[in-house]
């Protein structure tokens, strides 16, 4: 089995390019189903789940090239198929993306129930709501979900809470449905606003992303169009840690400050040192780290997706923290292996108590999920001894080359397959 292997390592120093975002190259992806024309994406991370969602619109009918190694060209112009394969569903749960564009070209989708994953039962409720009210049938069968309509029709739709699937989803649907949909408690998380902007390229009307509602102007076809995916916040939070948590010194390239304000503001209460300039930020972490208390919420509050390097970082850091997990109900499964490494943190349901520790040792884990993989490099770096992460395609599907990354950074990782 493959596995990443990390020494203690020194304060990692140097520069890092941070990638285009996982999170919003999926959707927009998806999004190119949307379009007859050709869509050519650059910054494309090279990552699993790319692959994965590049392997789904072939199936449905759709020209796939790479062109270089973070550029690919889609062609969905002789999509045909409505129904994605249980085995591809079954690898990402993300597919689901698929569906909104589907039944926005072909009035039909059809697609294997995306199952729970690893950090939470992850209903699509709220996808299908939305579905529902701009006029499509909902038929669930045999681990099945299809949606069907003659015509969608614009409506107005209340999400219970800002799902940012069901956002993506619905703004997907709506931009080729008749007439104005209002879409009210929206996420606005930066990938929602880059779908936005990349549908409003291809010649839709969304008005509002980025705010809590979204006005989308249906429109009958839409074009082919260039478009550069965002940078991944959640990558660049993760090296941002990386400084911290080694005293490092890191410039973290390509990256936009103002999407991960709640990133810098708790660095800085823990104690290091962060500068913003216009595409980059550097963080320096030569002072001692003290404990805080972190609650993740939608954006813009502190993302879910950084909460378990936050606890690494926290699990050295002085004095007692605590981190309150709102988004997912079953996302600390990082505690018990960062416990095995020395941490002491004590769950109880959806919040965990962190009493800083002197250090971590090295110790055999298991990265349990993507982020949970990337708590675990990071504490890996300074753990005493060697730290050997198993079960790491969960890495892969979210972080490119990570490790050549941190090498360059002068950490010591590798992998052994
Ligand atoms: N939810 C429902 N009903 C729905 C949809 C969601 O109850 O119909 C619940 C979920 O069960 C969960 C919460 O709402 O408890 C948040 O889910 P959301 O739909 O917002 O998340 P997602 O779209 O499934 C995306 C990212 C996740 C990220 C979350 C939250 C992608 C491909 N995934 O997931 O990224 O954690 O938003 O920001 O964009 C990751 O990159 O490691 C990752 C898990």
């Amino acid at each position: 089995m493959k596995r990443i292997i990390i020494e203690k390592s020194p304060p990692l120093k140097g520069s890092v390019r941070v990638s285009g975002a996982k999170n919003s190259a999926l959707p927009i992806l998806a999004a190119t189903l949307l379009s007859s024309g050709t869509c050519r994406l650059e910054d494309v991370p090279d990552l699993n789940d790319v692959k994965i969602i590049s392997e789904v619109l072939e199936i449905l009918g759709a020209k796939v090239e790479k062109i270089g190694k973070e550029e690919v060209e889609i062609n969905a112009s002789d999509i045909r198929a409505y129904e994605a394969p249980y085995e591809l569903m079954n690898k990402m749960r993300a597919s689901f993306l698929v569906m909104g564009p589907l039944l926005a070209r072909l009035g039909r989708a059809k697609i294997a129930m995306p199952g729970g994953c690893a950090i939470g039962s992850r209903p699509i409720d709220l996808h299908l709501k939305g579905f529902k009210a701009l006029g499509a049938e909902i038929i669930m069968e045999e681990g099945f979900v299809e949606a069907k309509a003659d015509k969608l029709v614009g409506n107005e739709i209340y999400l219970d809470f800002p799902s940012v699937g069901a956002t993506q989803n619905i703004l997907m649907v709506a931009s080729l449905a008749e007439g104005e949909t209002i879409l009210q408690n929206a996420a606005m998380e930066p990938e929602i606003t880059d779908l936005a902007n990349y549908i409003n390229k291809m010649g839709g009307d969304i008005r509002g992303a980025g705010t809590s509602t979204i006005r989308i102007k249906g429109v009958n076809s839409l074009n082919g169009v260039n478009h550069q995916i965002i940078p991944d916040r959640i990558e660049a939070g993760t090296y941002m840690v990386g400084a911290a948590i080694t005293k490092g010194d890191i410039m973290i390239e390509n990256v936009l400050s103002n999407h991960i304000k709640p990133v810098i503001a708790k660095l800085n209460e823990i104690g290091a040192e962060v500068l913003e300039y216009e595409n980059s930020i550097r963080v320096i972490g030569d002072r001692e780290l003290k404990g805080v208390d972190i609650k993740t919420l939608p954006y813009p509050g502190f993302p879910t997706d950084m909460q378990s390097q936050f606890m690494t970082l926290l699990s050295v850091a002085n004095g007692k923290s605590t981190v309150e997990e709102t988004v997912f109900e079953n996302r600390f499964m990082h505690v018990d292996e960062l416990i095995k490494m020395g941490a002491n943190i004590v769950t109880n349901d959806r919040k965990a108590i962190i009493n800083g520790v002197n250090g971590l040792k090295g110790a055999k884990v298991k990265a349990t999920d993507l982020r949970a993989g990337a708590s675990l490099i990071l504490a890996g770096l300074i753990a005493d001894g060697v730290t050997e992460i198993s079960d790491i395609y969960h890495i892969d599907r979210g972080y490119s080359n990570i490790e050549e990354k941190i090498l360059n950074l002068g950490g010591k990782i590798y992998r052994r397959n």
